[in-house]
């Protein structure tokens, strides 16, 4: 599969992005996934399931809202695509014409994507990797009808300069997904403590955000109408999830409870 490759001005050398892409360029993520056990053939999809198990059924939970599910369509941004597993789910439904793969390591999207487009079915013809940071995007202003950043935006070392150059590629009212963890205000400080180590022994950038400040750094960028949609799926007790979901009817949930959340905006 020889699919279409862009490129972005390059990383500054030894920013935080250029050693965090030295580990998929030579391989060494690829043997790390390899050691993690589990039922798939394909390494990336273990290392899906028991690293970002909540991931697949947030995606499944936008794709499928009656709200905003339809607008995701057209040409779409899959912002720090990774292994490319959302890139594909994207790609094979109907109403969607292109999907851009963004993500720092050509190498990587020459393996691990291309493997993972084929074990999800993706369609090839509507790909294209980006071989960048989603700080500088090598695409013109108002490319896209929706951008996707799933367990990724955590990962930036500027945040809002990623969501001004979200903003700036999307078009008028387009439609921004993201796929997070909001920290609970309760354990925010011991995420931050773990998230800094995780940081110094990953060589990846690792933040924690609460609610409260995912929804400042949107707003900073400038984006409209941003909608916080609590992803119950990794919630197994049923007592649990009443609670829960009493504290979310007064908005107080996040103080005591870490939730993942699918973040919808609009620019
Ligand atoms: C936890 S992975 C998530 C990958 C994929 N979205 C998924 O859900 O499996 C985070 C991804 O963000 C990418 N990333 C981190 N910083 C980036 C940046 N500045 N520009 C583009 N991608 C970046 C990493 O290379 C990595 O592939």
């Amino acid at each position: 599969m020889d699919l279409p490759i862009i490129y972005g001005p390059g990383l500054k050398p030894n920013s935080p992005e250029a050693v965090e892409s030295v580990k998929y360029e030579t391989g060494a993520a690829e043997a790390d996934a390899r050691s993690v056990a589990g039922r798939h053939e394909e390494p990336w999809m273990n290392v899906l399931e028991k690293y970002e198990p909540g991931s697949p059924p947030a995606v499944d939970f936008a794709l499928r809202h009656p709200v905003f599910g339809a607008r995701i369509q057209g040409k779409i941004i899959d912002f720090g695509a990774g292994t490319c597993w959302v890139t594909s789910r994207l790609s094979s439904l109907p109403a969607v014409k292109e999907v851009v793969a963004l993500d720092l390591s050509e190498v990587f999207f020459r393996t691990a994507g291309v493997r993972m487009i084929r074990h999800w079915k993706g369609d090839p013809s509507k790909i294209r990797f980006a071989v960048a940071s989603f700080n500088q995007v090598p695409v013109e202003d108002g490319y896209f009808d929706c951008g996707f950043f799933v367990a990724s935006l955590h990962h930036s070392t500027a945040p809002i300069l990623s969501l001004l150059e979200a903003r700036r590629v999307l078009k008028p009212g387009g439609l921004l997904v993201l796929v997070e963890i909001a920290i609970s205000i309760r354990q925010i400080d011991a995420a931050r403590t773990q998230a800094l180590l995780e940081t110094r022994t990953t060589n990846d950038t690792e933040m924690r955000y609460t609610k409260g400040e995912w929804k400042y750094m949107l707003e900073h960028a400038r984006f409209k109408n941003i909608e916080f949609h609590v992803v119950d799926a990794l919630t197994r007790n049923p007592a649990v999830l009443l609670v829960r979901k009493l504290l979310r009817k007064f908005d107080l949930e996040r103080v005591i409870f870490t939730n993942l959340v699918v973040i919808t905006a609009q620019t």
